[in-house]
């Protein structure tokens, strides 16, 4: 089997997780040119969005670059169509099982990376035939499972005969160095990109970011089924305290539905935490600058080399 970073054609096993409202594709390709793979995100964004990105992307790098489908987007048929048109070369999933989809993006040249939180969802995906799983441990931004990346990443690779990212509070070379350990062939960090000089959120947004500490995140929506990690500010206490008191009461939680509607949105665009979700992972306590893609790719790279030495893993880093 053609190892799976030789085969999308990245020169370091480090991916850029596509982010909702976050990751365009000026970003994408910013860290595609330095040698990772970005990956856009699309969200619930309309089709001619992920078009206009994936333009923008091929604008900026003829490397290759990803796209995150969610695929409960209600776009979802439609962003399909104009990825698999596009040959994109990495398409990561997220929210679901990609099935479906696999024959015409296979189809097309991309490689299916489905995000997975648990080892029975990993199996499931590996017996559709994709071609290797992103296993997304809680620590993590944005929507989440019940795992730690510690303890998801080593039983998925056990689990799997197929290529396994990690993805989960890695923010430097000590994580990418330890993923590779677990037994992962490569990272995927989200909450280290929200710093990137090229990403275009709010400024209290990333302000907010470099000034967590490590127990400044929360999880909102686990009575709801839909877990997400963000930072603590009025708008996730509120949510969280508004939950947590219809769950008792037996309440309808439609309030806390249209509570978190477009939250992360307002907190891209308008960065107010009143109103906006600032979605970030536990190493937000990690991430202390602002840098661009290429430094901090750099800067991963050359201690995940400074720890692996000359040693086995060595190999899987460049
Ligand atoms: C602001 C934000 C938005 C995200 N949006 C998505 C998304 O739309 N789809 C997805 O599959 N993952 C999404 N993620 C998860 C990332 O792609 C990535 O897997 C995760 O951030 C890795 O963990 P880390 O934050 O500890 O680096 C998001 C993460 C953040 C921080």
């Amino acid at each position: 089997m053609e190892a799976l970073m030789t085969r999308i054609g990245v020169r370091y096993p480090i991916f850029q997780g596509g982010m909702a409202w976050v990751a365009d594709g000026q970003l994408a390709a910013a860290v595609s040119e330095a040698g990772g793979l970005g990956i856009i995100g699309s969200g619930h964004a309309p089709a001619s969005y992920v078009a206009e990105q994936i333009a923008i992307a091929k604008q900026h790098t003829d490397r290759p670059f990803g796209v995150n489908v969610m695929l409960l987007s209600p776009h979802v048929e439609a962003v399909i169509a104009v990825v698999a048109q596009a040959k994109v070369a990495v398409v990561t999933t997220g929210a679901g099982d990609p099935g479906r989809y696999l024959e015409p993006l296979q189809a097309a040249g991309s490689v299916v990376l489905p995000v997975v939180p648990s080892v029975a969802l990993a199996k499931r995906m590996a017996r559709q035939g994709v071609d290797g799983v992103i296993a997304e441990g809680m620590e993590s931004g944005g929507h989440i499972g019940a795992m730690t990346t510690m303890a998801l990443v080593p039983q998925v690779v056990d689990a799997l005969a197929i290529p396994v990212i990690a993805a989960g509070g890695i923010a430097d070379g000590r994580g990418v160095a330890a993923a590779l350990a677990l037994g992962a062939c490569g990272v995927q960090m989200g909450t280290r990109f929200l710093a990137a000089a090229e990403t275009q959120i709010h400024p209290q947004y990333q302000a907010a970011v470099l000034k967590a500490k490590d127990v400044d995140t929360l999880v909102t929506g686990q009575y709801l089924g839909h877990a997400a990690r963000v930072l603590k500010n009025p708008m996730s206490r509120q949510y969280l305290k508004l939950e947590k008191q219809l769950a008792l009461t037996g309440g309808d939680m439609t309030a806390v539905e249209q509570l978190g509607n477009g939250s992360l949105r307002i907190a891209v665009q308008e960065g107010d935490p009143q109103r906006g979700s600032f979605m970030a992972g536990q190493a937000a306590g990690m991430v202390r600058h602002v840098d661009p893609a290429a430094a901090i790719l750099r800067s991963v790279v050359s201690q995940t080399l400074a720890i692996v030495g000359d040693g086995p893993l060595k190999q899987k880093v460049v």
